[in-house]
């Protein structure tokens, strides 16, 4: 892949001289969804797949990118003392995003740069090929421009990018998994706090299968900011009577004391979730760590059941992936992961059964929704990078 992208950049910026290469990883949400906008803790992992980026400095202030996964977007060009978002420039408003929340801290970059980049995430995934985008950039400005910053404060302005630059009111937690992610090991996080620790992934005869819905997804972000201000509705009522900042900080037997103050059936269900998906993550870590898979797969289940009935976040696909996903040989567990109404499951498969896994779920999927999903056995990888 490289090489190719060597010549690749070559051709559209000219020579091949200090070209400087990068590659900043996807993410797969093992449990804790749809938490962490509400303090709660996450337990994500990075993948081995994710973005390249090859980078040259420039003497002037106009900055170069082009992306081999949107070829007929071209060349599209910037400059930096004087840039804002811009739809026609696609994908590259993420660049321009960085660029803007890292000068928001530390001043502007001083000089452009050349960027070319090739994502091998899937698109619409919900494998975050976004925040993997504003890592490889944070990632860049941090090593060629000497910005003295660790990956945690990279992960915040990176977060800070998507949601005043572009607009998407998203949590801290596909930032951090990216910035932060180590290999074989899953990181669980406490979004309040942004304490964290990692948790090795070792799952003897058993993978992870991501299977992608291939659901196009439209509405997901006006329902993703919908569930959010449900959140803080809830929230708001909870005051009343306690001081907290956010929903986690409650325990499931305070909530079930204190729900009645919720006026608003709904938003009920939406703390409901965010409650007790709080608690099953971490029971869900220590299952892991206990080498327990049988109870962790079970807190997969539950967090999906949650996530369908409370959340209320899943819809056909989803639903109809994970029931299929859960009659199969083999499986511990499955579940939506990332924002939901699309994007994909992860199930927890013994190997020797994968190939049947497969060939029956894909099968059973296309009966019912009409259209093939997509199947990836991810290795867990590491954090954004200089190769
Ligand atoms: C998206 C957001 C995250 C998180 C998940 C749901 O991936 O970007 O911040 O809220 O949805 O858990």
């Amino acid at each position: 892949m490289l090489e190719k992208m060597r010549k690749v950049f070559i051709e559209k910026f000219g020579n091949g001289d200090s070209i400087q290469e990068f590659f900043s990883p996807g993410r797969v949400n093992l449990i804790g969804e749809h938490i962490d906008y509400n303090g709660g803790c996450v337990f994500p992992c990075a993948l081995t797949i994710g973005t390249y980026g090859m980078f040259r400095k420039r003497q002037d202030k106009k900055v170069l990118c082009y992306s081999m996964n949107f070829e007929n977007k071209g060349i599209i060009e910037f400059d930096i003392e004087n840039f804002t978002y811009d739809k026609k420039d696609d994908w590259a408003n993420y660049v321009k995003a960085v660029i803007w929340a890292f000068g928001e801290k530390y001043g502007l970059i001083e000089n452009g740069f050349e960027f070319l980049c090739f994502g091998n995430i899937p698109n619409g995934s919900g494998l975050s090929s976004s925040a993997s985008l504003e890592l490889l950039v944070s990632r860049i400005l941090i090593d060629e421009f000497n910005i003295n910053i660790d990956m945690i404060e990279a992960a915040v302005l990176s977060q800070l990018a998507e949601n005043k630059f572009i607009g998407v009111n998203c949590g801290i937690m596909d930032q951090f998994a990216i910035a932060m992610g180590k290999e074989k090991n899953a990181i669980l996080l406490n979004t309040d706090t942004l304490d964290y620790k990692y948790v090795p992934i070792n799952l003897g005869n058993v993978k992870i299968v991501i299977t992608n819905t291939n659901k196009e997804r439209k509405l997901s972000e006006s329902k993703y900011n919908e569930r959010r201000s449900e959140c803080e509705k809830a929230l708001n009522y909870i005051k009343k009577e306690r001081n907290i900042n956010n929903l986690s900080e409650i325990t499931s037997s305070e909530f079930e004391n204190l729900k009645n103050l919720i006026e608003d059936e709904t938003c009920i269900k939406r703390a409901t979730h965010v409650v007790y998906e709080n608690e099953r993550t971490k029971k869900a870590v220590e299952a892991l760590e206990k080498n327990n898979l049988k109870e962790f797969g079970e807190l997969l289940n539950q967090s999906h059941s949650s996530l369908r009935d409370l959340y209320e976040v899943t819809g056909i696909e989803l639903d109809t992936l994970v029931e299929i996903s859960l009659k199969q040989k083999g499986v511990l567990g499955s579940r939506m992961t990332g924002a939901g109404f699309g994007g994909c499951t992860i199930s927890l498969v013994e190997e020797k059964c994968i190939p049947s896994f497969i060939e029956n779920v894909g099968k059973k999927y296309k009966n019912k929704i009409g259209y093939e999903p997509s199947f990836y056995i991810v290795e867990v990888g590491s954090g954004s990078r200089k190769l």
